[in-house]
């Protein structure tokens, strides 16, 4: 296969803390499959997650940490690009272009968007209203044919994909529209602790929400103490958003469709099948956690990783930006 047949292949999440099962199941597990497929990017979006209050220096160490669970979970570095977003230049500039295109309102409307502000009230930064221009030129600035992402970030790719169209009709074709690729199971996994909330890095109650790096007599506990709902069948319904929540990791776990663990737990109390949930995720947790004990280590290696990683990214982004600066009318420089 050309260089030029080679479908491309870019996501990436935000180094703020260690991912959990929700960005497990929803994003890194599914992003292996890739490899396969094309040429894969996976970003490490260090510009998103100053869009919310942190401190430099835990910024700075999470990067690491995300490099070193990537390569546990899988995304050999060998077989795809992981990259620091803040050590490609063009991801901003792009960003820029891009949020001249987008309505005012249309961020404005962004779930994402009102759920964060408000928790921030008068102190919201205009960072924050601008994230999805910034996540639609990480992504355009590949010319990106896939985006695999979990259930939460399928508004933001949806701007993505109408924004490439509003450039293309703008400026002549430049963009590809990339395709959202959402997984079948896992997209959407809950808080244990509030199963209407997605389990997320930001809940103030972080019982509800599991680590890959959890020890597991944490996660025991966690599953343990999840919140349930009245009744005692193991099955999954509407009115038991726990249950169903379970159900949906030990499918994601398993491999088995939730209606063949209902079969299996038919009769069973809540207990027994929070305990098996557990078993589990410990079991698939234990040679992630293993090999991030060894990759983490080697600070040297994780370095090399990211400078691989920036290189192949900057000559890709290279590539597309001297078009866009030609298109959008901005002058060269000439000595
Ligand atoms: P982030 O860091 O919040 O999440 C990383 C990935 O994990 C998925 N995810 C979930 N999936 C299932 N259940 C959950 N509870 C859950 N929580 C998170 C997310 O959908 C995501 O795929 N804006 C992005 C980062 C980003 C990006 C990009 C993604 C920046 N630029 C370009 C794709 C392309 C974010 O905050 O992801």
């Amino acid at each position: 296969m050309s260089e030029e047949q080679k479908k491309v292949i870019l996501t990436c999440a935000q180094p703020s803390g260690n991912l959990h099962l929700g960005n497990y199941f929803g994003a890194v597990k599914n992003w292996r499959s890739y490899l396969e497929q094309g040429e894969c990017f996976f970003g490490i979006a260090n510009m998103h997650a100053i869009t919310m209050p942190y401190v430099p220096a835990n910024l700075r160490k999470s990067v690491y940490d995300l490099v070193a669970i990537y390569i546990s979970c899988g995304l050999d570095p060998e077989r795809c690009h992981i990259f620091l977003q803040s050590q490609v230049q063009g991801h901003t500039d792009l960003a820029w272009i891009l949020a001249c295109l987008c309505p005012l309102g249309q961020l404005e409307r962004m779930t994402q968007y009102k759920q964060k502000s408000a928790k921030q009230g008068d102190s919201v930064g205009a960072g924050l209203l601008y994230y999805p221009a910034l996540m639609a030129a990480d992504i355009l600035i590949y010319n990106a044919d896939a985006v695999p992402v979990g259930e939460d970030q399928r508004q933001h790719v949806e701007l993505t994909r109408d924004l490439a169209i509003k450039f293309n009709n703008t400026y002549s074709d430049t963009f590809k529209v990339p395709e959202l690729h959402i997984p079948t199971t896992g997209a959407r996994i809950k808080s244990l602790q509030d199963p209407d909330k997605k389990m997320s890095k930001s809940d103030s109650n972080q019982a509800g929400c599991v680590y890959l790096l959890d020890e597991p007599s944490v996660i025991r506990k966690k599953i343990g103490s999840a919140v349930t709902d009245s009744g005692c069948e193991v099955v999954a319904s509407e009115d038991k958003p726990g249950i169903s929540n379970l159900l949906s990791i030990m499918a994601a776990c398993t491999g088995k469709s939730v209606s063949e663990l209902e079969k299996e737990f038919a009769g069973q109390n809540y207990g027994v099948f929070k305990a098996a949930v557990a078993d589990e995720v410990v079991k698939l947790l234990a040679p992630i956690q293993a090999k991030y004990k060894e990759v983490s280590a080697d600070k040297a290696f994780l370095d090399k990783v990211l400078a691989d990683g920036a290189e192949a990214a900057q000559r890709r982004v290279n590539r597309l930006m001297g078009k866009v600066y030609r298109k959008v009318g901005f002058n060269e420089l000439v000595r």
